[in-house]
């Protein structure tokens, strides 16, 4: 027998667990040749602002070992042409859709999440609270729990979809965000976002980034990235979505193992943009070896040494 794959989050189900990161798959569309995009468990947009943004000068990219760092800057379409342009091809596929947003005050992200609701055909937002908040002094939403409670709360007032709080793990404290996020009304957590991480040329001396910093992601990151969603899943009642350094079937696992119920593919899919596939298939395989009948049957399973 197939093993049983589905999910729920917030009420929403997933045929998979399998989806993909925001900021390394576009708006879908640029996937579509390269894989059956109906076969993902969901698809998270680019993060989505109130006004078009070019996003930073390049370099905004720079390989780093094991991983990547990007300083992308949210470029992106902005939220009418969003609604214009990408929503008729979302709102065509067989799949959850998420859309990410991202905001530089409470306002544009309210603002963004009202006239999302208005245009309909998608499933769930994504806050994703690792902006600065330009009213607080340029402090990230996403290193303060009250800035998440009250980001949370203002944009569940304009919108019936369930909301997914991403959260950043450049805190010191992730359970506290996590509880933060629970208490504003999140469905889940979805993490981590990328570490803050800087490279330089020691030829001409200068950051390899136009940004200096960037966010490091990719393989380097998982062990960051398993055990804070295993401190989370340990210390808040929420769902949450493992990302970070999924590259393959086992990490898949080794973020159920220790709590994950969904999960994001990113950096993986500059490697090879058929990675979701191929762990999609992998953890059939991995629970019909095993004789489980459901992917539940591994969700927070891991076994600590005593
Ligand atoms: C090039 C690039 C662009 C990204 N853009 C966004 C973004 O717009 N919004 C967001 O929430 N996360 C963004 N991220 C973060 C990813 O969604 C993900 O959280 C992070 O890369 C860790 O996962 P990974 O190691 O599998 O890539 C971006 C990551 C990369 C590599």
């Amino acid at each position: 027998m197939k093993p049983d794959l589905q999910i729920e989050i917030g009420g929403v189900t997933w045929k998979n667990p399998v989806s993909v990161a925001s900021g390394t798959f576009g708006y879908g569309e640029e996937f579509a040749n390269l894989i059956d995009l109906n076969a993902l468990g969901a698809i998270v947009t680019k993060s989505i602002t109130m006004k078009e943004r070019p996003g930073h000068p390049p370099p905004r990219t720079c390989e780093t070992a094991a991983g990547m760092l990007n300083a992308i800057g949210l470029a992106n379409v902005g939220i009418e042409r969003f609604i214009d342009e990408k929503i008729p091809f979302l709102k065509k596929l067989e799949t959850v859709i998420i859309v990410n947003v991202a905001g530089s005050t409470l306002f544009e992200y309210v603002e963004v999440c009202r006239l999302l609701e208005k245009a309909g055909h998608f499933d769930m937002i994504e806050l994703n609270v690792s902006c600065p908040n330009v009213d607080e002094g340029g402090m990230e939403f996403g290193t303060d729990a009250t800035s998440i409670i009250k980001v949370i709360g203002a944009v569940r007032e304009v919108t019936t979809r369930p909301i997914i709080a991403k959260l950043s793990p450049n805190v010191t404290s992730i359970v506290d965000m996590a509880r933060a996020a629970k208490e504003g009304g999140a469905v889940a957590v979805s993490m981590i976002n990328t570490l803050v991480g800087m490279s330089v040329s020691i030829h001409d001396w200068q950051p390899r980034l136009t940004n200096g910093t960037g966010g490091l992601s990719g393989p380097a990151i998982k062990p960051v990235a398993v055990a804070m969603v295993h401190k989370v899943a340990s210390a808040v009642d929420i769902p949450i979505i493992g990302i970070g350094g999924i590259s393959d079937t086992a990490d898949a696992v080794e973020f159920h193992l220790v709590g994950a119920r969904g999960l994001q593919i990113g950096t993986a899919n500059f490697v090879n943009p058929d990675t979701s596939m191929t762990i999609i298939k992998g953890l059939s395989e991995y629970l019909k070896q095993r004789k489980l009948a459901s992917i539940h049957d591994i969700i927070g399973k891991v076994q600590l040494r005593s």
